[in-house]
């Protein structure tokens, strides 16, 4: 409806002005042919009295010329005539000669004969015409001519032009509505992948167009001005079509809070996950408080800062039990406490098999496409449903209502949803899938894909990144359970209960958090060059992950490798660093993805050694946000080259930390986030040329155009905040909720009707 409205104001204001032009020209054309017709009528009329006047103006029979003067105006356009004698006197005259007339003919209308008399009456058109006697002179016919008629047929005229530029204007619109909807999906696909660079290759060099390479993430140089209007169009459509979709528009804390009390009466809020936000460990000087790595605490955990409630989680720090009181609550965030944290206690054998088995070695890898090879252990699932089920059963301990809001997260809790629902039907179930979705083949894989599924439609609401993955999970369903599947309001309906099945893309707090120490973005890239013993134009990239093989670190160490290859002269005048946060070490499939992780960076930097500088500095450790912040502050080009990522929140993380509108990011196309962050460079990290040139292109990118990019991807992350994401998921089980109540009120009427109609 926007987009018609986009297209047919513009058209229906530009039809007005041409109306409104047309109407004024056509008023002067038609004003100016009819006094033409005048000036020739009164002609025509002086003519034909000249005879007869000249031969009474000498007798002057009165009479005579009043009758032949009244039979000339019984014309209904000759208004009135009179005769001016020598003395210029009115000698005779019709009885509608108007008293302001006399015989001084007044001048002429500029073009015409005559002029314009304009009584209350309406307007007059006066001519004056020489009598001659023989050759001398004996006075002058006045001949006024009616002009209302030039009104009405001008009024006339008038109203057909404008009736034709309605029908024009309704027209035209209709074919504009017709067509732009038929071609904008198809469209919006197109820029889309133009914008991605496919169908726009350009080689980024004659060995890498020899090998097959494209530039994807490089359009041409002549285009590339259209290539910005583009995303900004394309920025604009997304961001009204999101826009449309929701009823506040500025989303953050208070929204949230306000969303709550108003559409859940103040309900409570529970959350499930298997990390928990603040975890306490034992060291040598002390117990200290750390925030994990991981794209879901960094996103969950300002929520449960506005909404308070209680969050439920593994408690794995070493002083973890240390920590909490005997309910095994602890308040959090430890400085200013907003919420509670219940933490969980799992025995070595649960962890083993619920975390590190099934979720880890078999989920992880089911739902990314990384080509590591997903284990199923049946003793892995029995820990798996047991741990689900215990966690579940602190749900319903933890809840005060029937009825609270219970936000499920990620893989490693797809039973639970079910078992709440068995334990608290009335609930509000929002479950909510960090990782992508594979396609049904994929998936069919696993031996207990029919129970996993059951367990997730146990939600209200079940959210994912990305249309994408909505669409594989919807197939799934189609695929291995008997469920009933409504496309147009995207539910599915299991043993008569629905669930929705909708992308909400996840993101980060803004404004963002920001650590109370932090230096201005100057300041930052000042101080972390002089800590590394660097000068002020040393340039800088980086890359923030857990040390994970879906990450794609070792393919952009080698992308940075092959840019150092060919363009050597950033040798001893570039650094990337790369911050990896240790993860699931006890795996061994994680241990020998970080020996390669080691083993690339080392191969690096002794082959450029040579120019004095080790290019890659890896950090395998996890860092204190404000560190992380700082480096994100500090560096030219931050790089993002995940293999598969439900969204990935580092690439939004640093966005909201550039206020000052510098710095380039490069992104893979297979995280989520690609689909949003339109003005990163867009790279496939398969493709270690275009990854390559997509880095050096970054560090050369001019100020202005990191401004423009940087500006641009801002505006997107600060309007589709983390508060959006979690009130739009609310919004949406508010409104099943409602719908639910609704119906279970019309059957609960209906019975009581049948039983009153009972016979007895
Ligand atoms: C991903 C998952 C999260 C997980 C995080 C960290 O973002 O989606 O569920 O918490 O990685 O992984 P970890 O195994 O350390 O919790």
């Amino acid at each position: 409806m926007r987009l018609s409205l986009r297209f047919i104001l513009p058209l229906v204001l530009a039809l007005s002005a041409l109306a409104y032009v047309s109407v004024l020209v056509l008023d002067q054309l038609t004003t100016r042919w009819f006094i033409r017709d005048l000036d020739g009528r009164a002609q025509l009329i002086a003519d034909s009295m000249q005879e007869p006047m000249s031969e009474m103006v000498g007798q002057r029979p009165a009479g005579k010329v009043i009758a032949l003067f009244a039979r000339a105006i019984r014309d209904e356009r000759l208004y009135a005539i009179a005769f001016c004698d020598a003395n210029r006197k009115v000698a005779f005259k019709t009885a509608t000669f108007p008293a302001e007339l006399n015989c001084v003919a007044p001048a002429p209308q500029a073009d015409f004969a005559g002029s314009i008399l304009r009584l209350e009456a309406g307007a007059l058109y006066v001519s004056y015409f020489p009598v001659v006697l023989g050759a001398a002179p004996a006075g002058q016919l006045v001949i006024a001519q009616d002009m209302s008629f030039i009104e009405r047929r001008s009024a006339d005229s008038r109203n057909y032009v404008l009736a034709l530029f309605l029908v024009l204007g309704i027209v035209v619109s209709l074919i504009t509505v017709l067509v732009a909807h038929l071609s904008w999906r198809g469209w919006i696909a197109g820029v889309r992948s133009f914008l991605r660079g496919e169908g726009l290759v350009r080689p980024f060099d004659s060995s890498a167009a020899a090998a097959g390479t494209g530039m994807a993430a490089q359009p041409a140089a002549e285009i590339r001005p259209l290539v910005g209007d583009m995303r900004a169009l394309l920025r604009e459509v997304t961001e009204d079509r999101n826009a449309a979709e929701d009823v506040t528009a500025q989303w953050n804390p208070d929204a949230l809070r306000r969303l709550l009390r108003e559409r859940f009466y103040g309900d409570q809020i529970l959350v499930v996950s298997n990390r928990e936000p603040y975890i306490h460990t034992r060291s040598d000087t002390g117990i200290k408080v750390r925030r994990p790595a991981g794209g879901l605490v960094t996103a969950v955990e300002p929520v449960m800062r506005a909404v308070s409630g209680t969050w439920i989680a593994h408690g794995s720090g070493s002083a973890d039990r240390e920590t909490v009181d005997e309910h095994a609550h602890v308040q959090v965030p430890p400085d200013h406490p907003a919420y509670t944290l219940r933490r969980i206690w799992l025995t070595p054998e649960e962890e083993q098999g619920y975390y590190y088995g099934f979720a880890n070695e078999g989920m992880w890898p089911l739902c990314h496409i990384a080509h590591v090879r997903p284990v199923f252990r049946r003793a892995d699932w029995e820990q798996y449903v047991a741990v689900n089920q215990r966690f579940a059963d602190a749900v319903v301990a933890e809840a005060r209502t029937p009825d609270p809001v219970v936000l499920v997260q990620d893989y490693h809790f797809a039973l639970l949803p079910r078992m709440v629902r068995d334990a608290l039907p009335r609930a509000t179930i929002i479950a909510f899938w960090h990782i992508p979705w594979p396609n049904q083949e994929s998936f069919g894989i696993c031996p207990w894909r029919e129970e996993l599924l059951d367990g997730m439609l146990g939600s209200t609401i079940l959210g994912f990144h990305t249309a994408q993955h909505c669409k594989n999970f919807l197939e799934t369903v189609d695929r291995y359970l008997e469920a009933r599947i409504e496309h147009e309001s995207a539910t599915v309906s299991l043993g008569g209960k629905l669930t929705r099945v909708e992308s909400y893309p996840i993101s980060v707090d803004w404004p963002e958090e920001r650590p109370d120490t932090a230096l201005s973005a100057e300041q930052a890239a000042a101080k972390l060059r002089s800590d590394l013993g660097f000068n002020a134009s040393h340039l800088i990239g980086l890359g923030v992950d857990r040390l994970d093989y879906t990450k794609g670190i070792v393919e952009r160490l080698e992308a940075i490798e092959t840019m150092l290859e060919k363009h050597p002269e950033l040798g001893d005048r570039f650094t990337f660093i790369q911050i990896a946060a240790p993860t699931r070490s006890a795996l061994g499939e994680y241990q020998s993805f970080e020996e390669r992780v080691r083993a690339t960076a080392a191969r690096i930097n002794a082959r450029f050694a040579a120019a004095g500088n080790d290019p890659i500095r890896l950090l395998v450790e996890t860092l204190d946000y404000s560190a992380i912040f700082e480096h994100y502050r500090a560096c030219n080009v931050c790089v993002v080259t995940s293999l598969h990522d439900g969204m990935n929140l580092v690439a939004k993380e640093f966005v909201s930390a550039r206020d000052d509108e510098q710095g380039a990011l490069v992104l893979s196309q297979f995280a989520g986030a690609s689909r949003e962050l339109h003005e990163a460079l867009i790279v496939n990290p398969y493709d270690i040329e275009q990854t390559a040139e997509a880095i050096y292109r970054a560090l050369t990118m001019p100020a202005a155009e990191q401004r423009e990019r940087m500006r641009a991807l801002r505006s997107s992350v600060k309007d589709f905040n983390i508060y959006r994401w979690a009130g739009r998921m609310l919004l949406d089980a508010a409104g099943l909720r409602q719908r639910e109540r609704v119906s279970d009120r019309i059957v609960s009427h209906r019975r009581r009707f049948m039983r009153s109609q009972a016979p007895g």
